[in-house]
């Protein structure tokens, strides 16, 4: 046991350009695309304010102004809707303001996630903090970023988040090499890959967007040199401190098996859409009628 600090910041890396999404994203983030009724960011940062982080801190760029409105007050509308006394509408427009304390920073140059991590540095200092990649979603009904803050309480080091994906799809992804540990249920990292190609890659075991992070990754994304794509890997930092030992060394893995939504490229963007408006309580049931329909009458 260590006597780490508990976890209170969230770092959401939100610079990418959202070339998957084009002409989509020609003038707005993608973080903006709205997943049911709400913008997909805005799903993390109450994923991580759930968790208790409600220091929030997001690594914008250019074109990323929407962001910041969007978690800011609007007292035209704000006033419009409470003088019509729509008390709802005006709640589910407060609630992106009320979540927690946002802060911004630019990532200057588009250097990778790693570089987007390392931006982080100063605000987060020496503290262990969680990252939360935007274009997974984790269903509020699945704790996963509660379960992660424990085990790097427990461990002190650094912890990652994996799923079983078909083996084929690994090169999408970074894959981990691990080792169970005896009466626990999660595991020791041993080594980490960034999208290897299907026949190098040591696993199946690929990684999410969510990760609590011992803050010695600073240091190490300081000396890491750009990797996969020309980019500064936060994968290679962590591969540096799965084989450290001492302080802040050592990198865990919680292995997954809940609800996730891609929302990452067009095809699973518009699934993560269709399930949870299929799910939700004001459109579920409609929409769940409609498509039985309409699928029935596609050609088969
Ligand atoms: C990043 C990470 C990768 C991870 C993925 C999860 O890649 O570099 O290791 O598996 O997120 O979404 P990206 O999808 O940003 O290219």
């Amino acid at each position: 046991m260590t006597s780490a600090p508990r976890v209170r910041k969230a770092v959401i890396p939100a610079a990418g350009l959202g070339t998957r999404f084009l002409p989509a994203t020609k003038a707005m983030p993608k973080e903006m695309l709205p997943v049911v009724d709400k913008p997909a960011i805005q799903y993390v940062v109450q994923e991580a304010v759930n968790a208790g982080l409600d220091d929030v801190l997001m690594i914008t760029g250019r074109n990323k102004r929407a962001l910041e409105d969007h978690f800011d007050r609007v007292p035209v509308t704000e006033q419009l809707l409470a003088d019509k006394g729509d008390t709802e509408r005006l709640a589910a427009v407060q609630l992106a303001t009320d979540l927690g304390e946002i802060h911004y920073v630019r990532q200057g140059d588009p250097k990778g996630l790693g570089h987007a991590v390392l931006r982080a540095k100063t605000h987060v200092g020496n503290e262990p903090f969680a990252v939360l990649l935007g274009d997974d979603l984790i269903d509020e009904r699945d704790p996963l970023l509660t379960t992660m803050i424990d085990v790097q309480a427990k461990t002190g080091g650094s912890v990652i988040a994996l799923i079983e994906v078909e083996p084929e799809k690994i090169s999408a992804y970074g894959c981990a090499d691990m080792s169970v540990i005896d009466g626990e249920d999660y595991v020791r990292v041993n080594q980490l890959v960034e999208k290897p190609a299907v026949a190098d890659a040591p696993s199946n075991l690929a990684v999410i967007g969510r990760y609590v992070l011992h803050p010695s990754v600073f240091e190490v994304l300081e000396n890491t040199p750009p990797g996969r794509g020309n980019e500064i890997q936060l994968t290679d930092a962590l591969q540096t401190l799965a084989t450290r030992d001492g302080e802040g060394g050592g990198v865990y893995g919680v292995v997954f098996r809940g609800r996730r939504y891609d929302t990452g490229d067009k095809l699973s963007y518009l699934k993560a859409v269709v399930t949870l408006a299929c799910e939700s309580e004001d459109l579920g049931a409609d929409l769940r009628a409609w498509l039985g329909e309409y699928t029935a009458r596609l050609p088969k």
